[in-house]
């Protein structure tokens, strides 16, 4: 057989097998096995998630979520100077609204808006130039908990997409104006991307970088976050605007739509059971990819590790290389702090 130079031996069904080629050469000496590595997690690569509330001098722990809390704005800026100490890059904000109504309008308030008052705050607190990310959704500031205001159009009681569309409009540009560094809608709204990315471009807001929640699903995985944002749908579930867990060839099609429409960074979500997902998009389309280690993910293994039957920080690190490992950039995780610690100390 005619050897192709351009691909790998092996691929070609090349003589390298045992005894010639032993795999275990490369595994003898921890230098040997670090010069090798394929997949290497990094700090610069994670973003934390934190939760803001109305009121001061408030820290209300979140208890589904060990080391979490949501904390009031006069308490950000000592959380930033941790934060910056530990080198973590972004932060991607939630809000606890003051008032819930139909539409979510505190959303987009510039002044009462609780991110925009979180936004401001931490541009003024950090020293680096750490990245504020910004969730933009409704489900946090409807009365009902849903993304988006409900309409009865379509003959069922549903979010309405065309009208939540208007709506995440406005909340962009509000966060945008506060001076939020990325824009990050996490609705599942057909034509959000396009609708943000329109209306930013038109207020002169054409350098600020979209995130889009591409391929989110319809999980079990989000409990401990709605707990923790106390946005649980009042009725009904999100299986009409967030994908079915069965499916992904579908998220490829939400993938390519956002692209179109001018999303800059793609996210799969969550992460830990969609690394398929995550390796189909980067292979496909290979654009920066975000994954979101999301709130049910980080409790389980909290929770596992509380009662000892796990080694927290070996399954941390191992879950979140893993995730790289599927193809991600990016990677949301509530662990990042613990992150920063322990890569910090193997260094040291
Ligand atoms: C919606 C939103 C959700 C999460 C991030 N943005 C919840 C949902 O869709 O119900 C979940 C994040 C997590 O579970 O950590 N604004």
């Amino acid at each position: 057989m005619a050897t192709d130079l351009s691909r790998p031996a092996a691929e070609q069904g090349a003589a390298t097998g045992f005894p010639t080629t032993r795999l275990r050469r490369l595994r003898q000496h921890p230098r040997l096995r670090d010069i090798v590595r394929e997949n290497e997690l990094r700090v610069d690569d994670l973003i934390l998630p934190l939760f803001v509330r109305t009121g001061s001098g408030v820290r209300q722990p979140i208890s589904s979520m060990p080391g979490h809390a949501q904390m009031t704005v006069d308490l950000l800026p000592g959380e930033i100077r941790e934060i910056e100490s530990l080198r973590i890059p972004a932060v991607i904000l939630f809000g606890i609204p003051e008032h819930k109504d139909a539409v979510g309008s505190e959303s987009w308030d510039d002044k009462a808006g609780i991110v925009q008052q979180a936004i401001r705050a931490i541009k003024e607190a950090a020293k680096s130039d750490l990245l504020v990310i910004v969730d933009l959704c409704f489900c946090e500031y409807t009365d009902h908990g849903h993304c988006g205001p409900i309409s009865e159009r379509t003959g069922r009681v549903d979010v309405d997409n065309d009208a939540t569309l208007e709506n995440l409009a406005r909340q962009a540009l509000s966060l945008a104006r506060a001076g939020a560094d990325m824009i990050a809608p996490s609705g599942m709204m057909d034509g959000m991307v396009g609708a943000i990315r329109q209306a930013l471009d038109g207020e002169g807001f054409e350098h600020l970088p979209i995130m889009s929640y591409a391929a989110k699903y319809a999980s079990a995985f989000y409990g401990p976050f709605r707990q923790a944002v106390e946005s649980a749908p009042q009725f009904g579930d999100r299986r009409s605007y967030q994908m079915d867990p069965a499916n992904s060839d579908e998220a490829m099609r939400e993938v390519e739509l956002d692209l179109v429409e001018g999303a800059d960074i793609i996210m799969v979500k969550p992460a830990m059971a969609y690394g398929d997902i995550i390796r189909r998009v980067k292979d496909r389309f290979g654009v920066p990819v975000a994954a979101y280690n999301v709130s049910g993910e980080f409790a389980m293994v909290k929770a596992a590790a509380e009662r000892g039957w796990i080694d927290e920080q070996r399954i941390t690190l191992e879950i979140l290389t893993g995730i790289k490992r599927a193809g991600a950039d990016l990677i949301l995780t509530y662990f990042a702090k613990d992150v920063s610690r322990w890569l910090q100390n193997a260094a040291s």
